[in-house]
């Protein structure tokens, strides 16, 4: 099984959630037990030489890669959450949405300085959602150098932004043309 099925089996919703975007919804996925399986494979197997104290997923469907992702790789799992649902201490990050703007969180106590944390989320697009991540892990004194995503959309211009945080992608497959 290669890249190639996993991305036939993320399907393109034309104009949701609104006119003009065409949305790469990874529940197609998730809910092919291979394809959901492979996908956690190649994730560990890129990683395999790398040492991460944990890996760090962004709600919500950083969670449902990240999870399974942490399991493979014997790493501690910290969620990312969105705005007031973890129960203790908290820093937090607003950034923007193409119309608005956010709010993630992530326990003080879920980073110690100087961990090496991998950053997962299913999918890359203009790299705010990653950039608020990063910035988060980083305040903890987390050492954050790579960034794994199920899907990236390079016309979006995320992973250059990562880039210049220092941050190395790496995404399964990619949807050019958005
Ligand atoms: C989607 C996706 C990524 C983010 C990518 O999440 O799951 O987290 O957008 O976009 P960006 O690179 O432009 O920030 P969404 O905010 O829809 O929330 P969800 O994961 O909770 O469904
Ligand atoms: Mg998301």
């Amino acid at each position: 099984m290669t890249a190639d099925y996993i991305k036939s089996v993320i399907t393109t919703v034309a104009d949701y959630p609104k006119p003009g975007i065409q949305f790469r919804d990874v529940t197609s996925l998730m809910q092919d037990s291979k394809a959901f399986g492979t996908c956690i494979d190649m994730l560990a197997e890129h990683y395999r030489h790398h040492q991460f104290d944990k890996i760090a997923g962004t709600e919500a469907r950083g969670f449902i890669f990240g999870a399974p992702l942490a399991k493979a790789l014997g790493c501690g799992f910290i969620p990312i959450r969105k705005f007031n649902k973890l129960p203790r201490p908290v820093l937090r990050q607003s950034y923007q949405l193409e119309y608005g703007e956010d709010v993630l969180e992530i326990h003080k106590d879920a980073v110690h300085s100087g961990e090496k944390i991998l950053l997962l989320d299913d999918l890359l697009a203009t790299g705010g959602t990653m950039l608020a991540t990063i910035a988060l892990v980083r305040q903890l004194g987390g050492l954050v150098e790579h960034a794994a995503f199920v899907v990236n959309l390079p016309d979006l211009g995320g992973a250059d932004k990562l880039t210049e945080q220092g941050i190395t992608c790496h995404a399964l497959c990619e949807f050019e043309g958005d």
